[in-house]
């Protein structure tokens, strides 16, 4: 654990290499997928905010055993990260099983234990992938993940983004807006 991460770092004073190392999970493999749409969109807010976030798709990753693919990731990217956002859909009322497979596929004591997360879901649904991010917290708490409180479900999304794939709903931008404060400060 990146011990700058233990306290709220100043983001107008700090450099952006020395603060806390944050990851976006997006949590599927279908191609051009809402849940992506939504993530780019959550790195490009962060990047507003003076932070550069890694980002991960599982387009195209092989997650069915420990790939090299998973990993390379994981030296590059999943243990040296301090915080994740998993932007996960509705499949099936959980998260997508290519999600599973790829936390399965993990060297789970080395990637996970001591990290933070937050969590949104997706769906066309009117649920927002509510029982998913609960699913999800239980196998992240399995994982001694510290998941903060504020879980955002995203429902009828495919009502909430425009022609170039972006979110522009006030209330919706809103309650982004405040869920990405409280993790920077978490
Ligand atoms: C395999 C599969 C299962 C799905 N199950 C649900 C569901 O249980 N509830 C729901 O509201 N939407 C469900 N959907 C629709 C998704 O909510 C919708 O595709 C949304 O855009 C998020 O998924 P995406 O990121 O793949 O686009 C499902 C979609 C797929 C591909």
């Amino acid at each position: 654990m990146n011990l700058k991460c233990m306290n709220f770092v100043d983001r107008k004073t700090t450099p952006i290499n020395d603060r806390c190392m944050m990851t976006i999970i997006s949590g599927t493999n279908r191609p051009d997928s809402n849940t992506e749409k939504v993530a780019r969109q959550y790195a490009r807010l962060l990047e507003a905010r003076g932070v550069k976030p890694h980002f991960i798709s599982l387009v195209g990753l092989y997650v069915q055993e420990r790939s090299d693919d998973i990993k390379q990731l994981e030296q590059d990217i999943l243990i040296p990260s301090d915080k994740f956002i998993f932007i996960s859909p509705e499949y099936n009322g959980s998260i997508p099983g290519v999600l599973k497979s790829f936390i399965d596929n993990t060297d789970i004591k080395k990637v996970w234990p001591g990290k933070k997360a937050l969590l949104t879901g997706i769906s066309t649904g009117r649920a927002g992938n509510l029982r998913g991010m609960e699913h999800l917290t239980g196998i992240l708490h399995y994982l001694k993940v510290n998941v903060h409180h504020n879980k955002l479900p995203i429902s009828v999304v495919h009502n909430l983004l425009n022609d170039t794939g972006e979110i522009t709903d006030p209330s919706t931008l809103a309650a982004i807006g405040e869920q990405l404060e409280e993790f920077l400060a978490f």
